[in-house]
């Protein structure tokens, strides 16, 4: 069954932004369905609904993203496709508006699969990519969060807006991929969890799941790959995700996406919301919700 689960971040978010989050997550579902019902698989399905998501300003991807300790933005994203086990990932990448395109490319074309910082550009130009400013990427109310804070070396242990999905199509095959500006304040060259595979992206031929939160926590516990082995145990993916969760609380904060080989999609976090939306062909509706709590 086709299906879709995507996600906007996980964090203690004021109320004031519920609303901008839960429309970016709707209009993301929207885009993801249409792809699937137009018969597009669910690698397209995942990367139209996330390139959404990066230009919109309200989340910390792409444009908008929050600036590290030099004021500059740095992203990264990953994807993982469940049905071969490969996966492309970049991170630290500061000249590309869409992160999550350029790592379909890699995913297609390359055998090498994690690039970094200048690694990518150079592979991106190569693709055809262009190359931008990264004053691009930034905008008033980030460059006033950094000016306006000149935040301390710890700060960076901060909550992140990051967006990830994670999709099923037709055929069975299952997507799921993350893209961030990561945390406020990082120092240079920091990477988080959402581009690593385990960590915060994992996908097989069972389930595939998509972390948010604070990287560092979710890289310790390994989550994703923790909630697909939790899945292959129970065959429940509520089950699967509330004890990836549970886990992850030994360390620190953050949520998780997951759907089954079925289309059951799930959502679990520890943070007081993370805005996801869903979609399924059997119901044919688009639901969103700011958070879980009883998961
Ligand atoms: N989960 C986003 C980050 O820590 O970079």
């Amino acid at each position: 069954m086709k299906s879709i689960i995507i996600h906007g971040g996980a964090w203690n978010m004021p109320e004031k932004l519920d609303k901008p989050h839960l429309r970016g997550v709707e209009a993301a579902c929207k885009v993801a369905r249409d792809a699937l019902l137009d018969g597009r698989g669910s690698l397209e399905a995942i990367t139209d609904a996330l390139v959404l998501l990066e230009e919109d300003t309200t989340f910390d991807a792409g444009v908008g993203s929050f600036l590290n300790a030099a004021g500059d933005v740095e992203l990264d994203a990953g994807i993982m496709d469940g049905t071969t086990g490969d996966y492309a990932c970049c991170g630290a990448v500061s000249k590309l508006r869409n992160p999550i395109l350029a790592c379909k490319r890699l995913l297609e074309v390359s055998p090498n699969k994690l690039l970094v910082c200048e690694g990518m550009h150079i592979f991106a130009r190569e693709q055809g990519f262009t190359l931008i400013d990264n004053d691009d990427l930034k905008i008033e109310r980030e460059i006033e969060r950094y000016e306006g804070t000149k935040l301390p070396v710890a700060s960076y242990f901060s909550p992140s807006d990051t967006v990830g999905a994670v999709a099923i199509d037709d055929g069975g095959h299952i997507v799921a991929a993350n893209t961030t500006g990561g945390t406020p304040g990082k120092p240079s060259g920091r990477v988080g969890d959402s581009p690593l595979v385990g960590c915060g992206i994992y996908a097989g031929p069972h389930a595939g799941a998509a972390a948010t939160g604070l990287g560092e926590p979710i890289i310790k516990t390994v989550l994703t790959k923790r909630v697909y082995d939790y899945y292959c145990e129970s065959n429940d993916i509520s089950r699967a995700t509330s004890a990836g969760i549970r886990d992850l609380a030994h360390h620190g904060w953050g949520g998780v996406i997951a759907l089954d080989k079925h289309g059951t999609p799930s959502a679990c976090h520890n943070t007081t919301k993370m805005p996801h939306a869903t979609w399924d062909e059997k119901s044919d509706k688009i639901e969103k919700k700011i958070g879980n709590p009883r998961c």
